[in-house]
């Protein structure tokens, strides 16, 4: 009989491309996908510990979950229950002791060895299961890949930060900067590939930084390969109409990031590009290590490079000692810049942080005044840009059902949901839509009748 197991995702892209090698894992020891936790026989929460509100939820999840479990024991059976990724990393030995109904405790370093934690959780029940190591074998080596992901896929190339910004527990919960190899990135996304995939995301946490290593027969020369040769060769080598990236670092963007923008078509026209804030008093703090003017130069090269590219970025207010006139610059610089699209954050004290021990705090009235005001301007910029794609005609890549019958969701090439009237069949096709209305966050459209021309774009 096949067991089963539920994962549930929390945080990041990189989470949800973990739950998705964690799912491989699992299945090499026998257990299928569960579509309800309740149906399951292990299930996994793979948790985020980026802000306070993320990481509590787990325990109100937890709670939850621990009934399913007592209610399977009434029955004569047997639930597992494993606390995966960030909170399990930053927190360890405290999960069991504020939940000891939990059986697994896994960073996000150990997934890999996930059949032997199955195994030893069975045999010693009371015990519990707790691995947050960084072990120094790669797991990305350990792992099976045979994913069937749809026709949009994430693929992790680079994991973990040194940057150290003084808010984050990035740094702490994913361990340093690694960079793939080159050659095994390669191999993943052909896989996904043929098993359908249409477009990648390269995923990384500074994921500009890459400096993987070339492969052996790497016609681009040099030992290392950055950003742009990567996203080069990805689309020179496979049958890959589109290509994305996700999150780049301000201060890493460089020349191959730029050039590849102007050069591939492939390579999708938006970035996100995290600036926090626009106030250099407040970067610094941040130890960002970057100006709002190095913001705004970067921008500007990379719309020279590719002028149609639309920018995405997150924002914290109330970031420890900000003071009105620091956040009038990140105002100013919104205004400047124009986003399509952003993400804006009350700053969230994370223990261990040193932001989180500066006595300067900014009260929490304060916060939620100037997240109201930055969410109001970066909304009129997105619902700006999204009126200014009526009456276009986009290549959409559609890569799911709709809310209704008979409707598919896509994406733009800058990300937008487009929804359009199209039968199920065409899930995995690139179409040509004429955009008919906008909304605050989602396009509508009509399909154009297929012709083959223009299909690929
Ligand atoms: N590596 C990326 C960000 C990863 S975390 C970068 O450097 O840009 C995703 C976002 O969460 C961050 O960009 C930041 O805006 C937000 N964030 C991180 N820590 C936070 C905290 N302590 N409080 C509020 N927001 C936070
Ligand atoms: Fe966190 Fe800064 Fe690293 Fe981004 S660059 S993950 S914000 S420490
Ligand atoms: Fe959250 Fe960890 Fe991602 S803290 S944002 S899941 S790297």
């Amino acid at each position: 009989m096949t067991k089963r197991v539920y994962i549930k995702t929390y945080g990041c892209q990189m989470n949800v491309y973990d739950s998705a090698r964690m799912a491989d894992v699992a299945a090499t020891i026998g257990y299928a996908a569960a579509d309800r936790p309740d149906e399951a026989d292990l299930v996994i929460l793979n948790t985020c510990h980026i802000r306070e509100k993320a990481a509590e939820k787990v325990y109100s999840e937890l709670g939850q979950i621990r009934r399913l479990k007592a209610a399977r024991e009434r029955r004569g059976g047997r639930m597992l229950i494993g606390v995966a990724g960030c909170v399990a990393q930053a927190e360890g030995e405290e999960i069991r002791r504020r939940a000891p109904f939990v059986d697994l405790v896994f960073g996000p370093q150990a997934y890999h060895r996930l059949p032997e934690m199955i195994a030893e959780a069975i045999r010693t029940p009371e015990r519990g299961v707790i691995d947050t190591s960084f072990p120094a074998e790669p797991k990305f080596d350990a792992l099976p890949a045979n994913r069937n992901s749809g026709p949009t896929a994430f693929l992790t190339i680079q994991e973990g930060c040194d940057k150290f910004c003084t808010f984050c527990v990035v740094p702490y919960t994913r361990g340093a900067e690694a960079s793939r190899p080159a050659a095994d990135i390669l191999a993943e996304a052909a896989a996904l590939v043929a098993a359908g995939a249409r477009e990648i995301t390269l995923l990384g946490q500074n994921v500009n930084a890459y400096h993987g290593t070339a492969p052996p027969n790497g016609s681009r020369g040099g030992e290392r390969w950055q950003l742009g040769d990567l996203v080069r060769a990805l689309t020179e080598r496979l049958e890959l109409p589109r290509i994305r990236y996700t999150t780049s670092h301000p201060r890493d963007v460089d020349d191959s990031q730029i050039a590849a923008h102007r050069d591939v078509p492939q390579l999708m026209p938006f970035l996100h590009l995290p600036v926090q804030s626009g106030s250099d008093r407040v970067l610094d703090a941040m130890n960002r290590r970057h100006t709002a003017g190095d913001y705004r130069h970067t921008v500007a090269r990379l719309r020279q490079a590719r002028p149609d590219l639309a920018l995405s970025s997150d924002f914290i207010v109330g970031f420890p000692g900000e003071t009105d006139e620091d956040f009038a610059a990140t105002l100013a610089l919104v205004e400047e810049i124009g986003f399509a699209q952003a993400f804006s954050f009350k700053y969230s004290p994370r223990p261990g942080t040193p932001a989180a021990a500066d006595p300067d705090q900014v009260p929490e009235a304060v916060k939620t005044e100037r997240l109201a005001a930055l969410q109001t301007l970066l909304q009129r910029q997105q619902r700006a840009f999204n009126e200014g794609c009526l009456g276009r005609v986009m290549p959409v890549l559609f890569d799911r059902p709709g809310r209704h019958p008979g409707q598919l969701v896509g994406r733009s090439p800058y990300l937008q949901a487009v929804h359009a009237e199209l039968p199920a069949d065409r899930i995995g096709d690139i179409v040509p839509v004429t955009i008919t209305a906008a909304l605050a966050n989602s396009l509508a459209g009509e399909a154009m009748p297929a012709t083959g021309i223009g299909a690929a774009a």
